[in-house]
């Protein structure tokens, strides 16, 4: 099968394992790339990838397909304000702590992880620089990394953000929203491969987060990988942290971890994992 040769040519030319995401989105994805070249021969798409290198680029961008936006699903940065990072800086503060760590995995074009700092900006405001935030931002795709350092965004992605914050957080130049430094100077991006059997993020030198976002990241995946990518997650934060996931991403899959032993073999000693576990509504 077509989609098998292209899998193994890209393990083979960037390492990038693809076996264990949905097959029928790789067939879709491939489908659109084959039609957009005007392809419709496999063997033709097969020595188009074997002369052409940017080709092996180009397909695994149509893979990793970035839509997001500022704010994406305001609801759930309401709650994200409110019921999450307001009583984890309280709960910080009575234990003498002022650190926060964040990872944003699959970020995409860096547009949540830099919602995330505009909202410690927000809530932290004159007490900011007393505290070190650390905004780690990882995605497979090289070309939307790029995107999220340069940090300047079509009109399109700025629909969920309020006019206070637009005013305060971006210059607006030649009709594009362009993040002030300060902001983006908060988040530090990385090119790490969530399938990959690494930890966590490698610049994040300590290994274990306050907050892990991985939301519409999980859907690419067959269910074998979602969970052992979920496993990595859960492994990468701290007792009494959150992880927030996209909405169509799967409940029972955080059901399934409550009976998993961790690393080790130790059972999972808190009463609930579930309560360390926040599902994006
Ligand atoms: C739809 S975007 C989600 C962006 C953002 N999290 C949001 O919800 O708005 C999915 C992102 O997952 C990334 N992705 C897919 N497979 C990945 C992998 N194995 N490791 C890291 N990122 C991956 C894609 O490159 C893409 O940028």
């Amino acid at each position: 099968m077509l989609v098998d040769r292209v899998m193994a040519e890209l393990l083979r030319s960037r390492g990038i394992d693809l076996s264990g995401y949905r097959r029928s989105m790789l067939e879709r994805r491939l489908e659109a790339r084959m039609a957009a070249l005007g392809i419709s021969d496999p063997d033709a798409y097969l020595d188009r990838l074997a002369s052409d290198p940017a080709e092996h680029d180009r397909i695994i961008e149509a893979i990793s397909i970035n839509v997001t936006s500022f704010f994406r699903n305001p609801v759930v940065w309401e709650i994200l304000a409110q019921s999450v990072l307001r009583p984890m800086i309280e709960e910080k503060l009575a234990a003498r702590q002022r650190e926060i760590r964040v990872w944003s995995a699959g970020c995409a074009s860096g547009e949540e992880a830099y919602s995330v700092a505009i909202l410690l900006h927000e809530i932290l405001r004159s007490e900011l620089s007393s505290w070190k935030l650390h905004i780690f931002a990882t995605d497979l795709s090289e070309e939307a990394l790029r995107t999220a350092t340069q940090a300047v965004y079509p009109r399109e992605r700025m629909e969920n953000t309020r006019l206070g914050i637009l005013d305060q957080y971006f210059t607006v130049k030649n009709g594009l929203y362009e993040l002030r430094p300060f902001v983006r100077r908060m988040v530090w991006f990385s090119r790490d491969d969530l399938t990959s059997s690494r930890a966590a993020p490698a610049e994040s030198v300590y290994g274990t987060f306050d907050l892990v976002l991985c939301r519409n990241v999980l859907i690419y995946f067959a269910r074998p990988l979602q969970e052992r990518v979920l496993d990595k997650l859960t492994r990468s934060i701290v007792q009494g942290g959150y992880l927030v996931l996209g909405e169509s991403e799967v409940l029972e899959l955080l059901s399934n971890l409550v009976d998993r032993p961790r690393s080790g073999g130790d059972p999972v000693d808190e009463p609930n994992a579930l309560e360390h576990v926040h599902q994006e509504l």
